[in-house]
């Protein structure tokens, strides 16, 4: 498996797993409805654009070709946040490939060009009931910063997510 920068030609395999993803992870957190209205046409074109304007950092993990999984990442978005701090965006694994590494391949390059671009840590935001993604983060060093909880409405249902951090350096 090798992890590359994401191409236009990756954008439909990204929205596939980014939906697929969705499905799985979120199913008891996020509507039924919500989650079967989701298009991967519009992922696509999302993805497509992202990748043209190259605003954002997004990596592929790639085996004999086919997209496993992709990692998003930039600087922080919170408000008062810092240059030094990244932002792990989003990360996603196709669900028949769950627990075979791509996760961590992902994560492990993304860290190496935050240090690069000069970042000192990095902040994400997950859903509190979302317990796969939070044991891999706490094996990647994440921890929950204790700051407020992000509160907000998606599909009709109230949704709070909740911040964890973890220092780049060695
Ligand atoms: C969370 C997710 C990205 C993890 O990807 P993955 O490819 O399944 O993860 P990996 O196979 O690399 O990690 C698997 C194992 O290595 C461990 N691990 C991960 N990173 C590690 C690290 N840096 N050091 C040591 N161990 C690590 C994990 O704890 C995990 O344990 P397991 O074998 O008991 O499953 C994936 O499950 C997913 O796409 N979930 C749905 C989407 C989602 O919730 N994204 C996060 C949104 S906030």
């Amino acid at each position: 498996m090798k992890v590359v920068h994401a191409t236009p030609e990756d954008a439909r395999a990204v929205a596939e797993i980014h939906v697929a993803a969705w499905r799985v992870a979120y199913r008891s957190i996020v509507s039924d409805d919500y989650l079967a209205s989701l298009s991967i046409e519009h992922h696509e074109a999302m993805w497509g654009e992202r990748i043209d304007s190259g605003d954002s950092e997004l990596l592929v993990a790639k085996k004999a070709g086919v997209v496993q999984g992709w990692i998003s990442f930039g600087k922080c978005r919170d408000i008062g946040s810092h240059n030094s701090e990244a932002e792990l965006w989003a990360i996603y694994v196709s669900p028949t490939v769950w627990s075979t590494g791509a996760g961590r391949l992902l994560w492990l390059r993304a860290k190496e060009l935050m240090l690069e671009q000069g970042f000192k840590s990095c902040s994400l935001w997950v859903f509190p009931q979302n317990e796969r993604a939070i044991k891999f983060y706490h094996s990647a060093g994440f921890v929950h910063d204790g700051s407020d909880p992000k509160n907000f409405e998606l599909g009709g249902a109230q949704l709070q997510e909740v911040r964890f951090v973890s220092q780049l350096g060695y």
